[in-house]
């Protein structure tokens, strides 16, 4: 069976670009389904892309009056990947407010497959605070951008906003798709959040991880298509999306016991818990009581769970990371050696625009087999999306014969 696009077309001059892109399309043997937004269609008629698609244009929420289907929960069943193209600066605002007032919004809202958008419009509106913030909110999200380039605008200017050509857009298109699946088969275990560690009833020690890397490397590895444990401390994110299997810890013990028990099923295991380092030797039965004299806490070693995943000799990929808050790039070589890691994704968290709590990072990726790299200030889901290229090259790499 086909896979299905659905390309979502707004009321951009350049939508008669979308006819090309429709083709192009469906030479790569793609089925298309185009939903237009009202604007678009006083631009050009729905027949248009009717007639190239063999398909019904949805543009109108409410023309459909069959009881039985409810046409974009539908088509959101059946979209292997959403692509808008072009995509006006009101589209990309509504996207990232979660307006959903036509079909093409409401249907961002609805599709949990991958999405890519192209935009096309004027400079100024492309280069607006407003705008670039948006588009920074959608990427943080997950969405795929194909940026407009410079050139002759519809409205006479020279500038940015152009929208980039049809042959781009398909290939990030198809890249898009082929990541769908790029990690079918593979089971990855992902650890998130902060652990509590209990001093009584109720008072506990416990960190500034807000989990939101490791919620974001799941979701990068559930649109690639594996099977994904997400062993979760205390955070108040909601569970992502099609998310397969999630577990609740609250202890550095209980992250050990449930990672132990998983990290034997799969094949690749990512730590982005801040697993609490120490945990108060006793947890009091009883609330301690305020007295006149200061409290002495006597603290013990809670289980390294790295290390101990490093030394199994034939465990899956391993990926640790590393909250620094100086001499980064040493700290996370010794600690790709010293837990025999393949992988170690280390952060600055004394910074206070990434790391901790924050949509965003920047990372210093180090591998074992040598490569070493620092990415810029990027959204977590697109540091996700580093990772995971890197973890795809190990196995690539281990399937690949040693050359002689
Ligand atoms: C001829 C014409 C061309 C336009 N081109 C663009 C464009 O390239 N990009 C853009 O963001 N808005 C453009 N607009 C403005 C949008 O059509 C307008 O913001 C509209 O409200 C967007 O509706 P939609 O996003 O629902 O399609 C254009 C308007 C007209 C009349």
């Amino acid at each position: 069976m086909k896979k299905s696009v659905i390309l979502g077309v707004s009321s951009s001059i350049s939508l008669y670009k979308a006819c090309e892109i429709v083709r192009l399309l469906q030479k790569r043997d793609l089925q298309v389904q185009v939903i237009m937004t009202p604007n678009a269609g006083k631009l050009i008629s729905p027949r248009l892309f009717q007639a190239l698609t063999g398909r019904e244009v949805f543009l109108d929420m409410f023309a459909d009056a069959s009881v039985e289907r409810v046409a974009h929960i539908d088509l959101a069943r059946e979209a292997a990947l959403f692509l808008v193209a072009p995509a006006t600066a009101n589209v990309i605002g509504k996207f990232a407010a979660g307006i959903a007032d036509d079909f093409l919004t409401t249907f961002y809202l609805a599709a949990t497959c991958p999405v890519v958008i192209a935009p096309a419009m004027n400079e100024n509106m492309y280069l607006h605070g407003q705008t670039q913030e948006n588009i920074d909110k959608l990427k943080s999200r997950g969405a795929r951008f194909v940026l407009p380039g410079r050139g002759r605008l519809a409205c006479g200017d020279e500038g940015w906003g152009r929208l980039a050509p049809p042959e781009e857009i398909v290939e990030a298109t198809l890249e898009a798709l082929s990541r769908t699946s790029s990690l079918k088969g593979q089971r990855v275990l992902v650890t998130a959040g902060p652990t509590r560690e209990a001093v009584d009833p109720v008072r506990y020690f416990t960190n500034r991880s807000s989990g939101r890397m490791g919620y974001a490397l799941a979701e990068e590895a559930v649109s690639r298509g594996a099977e994904v444990f997400l062993v979760s401390g205390p955070v108040s994110l909601p569970v992502p999306v099609k998310q397969n299997h999630v577990r609740r810890i609250d202890t550095a013990a209980e992250m050990e016991t449930a990672v132990l028990e998983l990290a034997g099923e799969v094949d690749i295991v990512i730590m982005a818990a801040a697993v609490a380092g120490f945990r108060p030797a006793r947890a009091e039965e009883n609330k301690i009581k305020k007295t006149g004299a200061d409290l002495k806490l006597s603290l013990v070693r809670t289980p390294d769970i790295l290390a101990a995943l490093g030394r199994r000799a034939r465990g899956p990929i391993l990926v640790g990371f590393a909250a620094e808050t100086g001499r980064i790039e040493d700290n996370a070589r010794a600690k790709l050696q010293d837990k025999n890691l393949d992988m170690v994704v280390a952060n600055d968290v004394s910074r206070p625009d990434v790391g901790f709590g924050s949509d965003f990072n920047r990372v210093f990726v180090i591998t074992r087999n040598g490569r070493s790299f620092q990415t810029e200030k990027m959204s977590k889901r697109e540091i996700s999306r580093v990772i995971f290229n890197e973890i795809e090259g190990i196995i690539a790499r281990e399937k690949s014969p040693p050359t002689p």
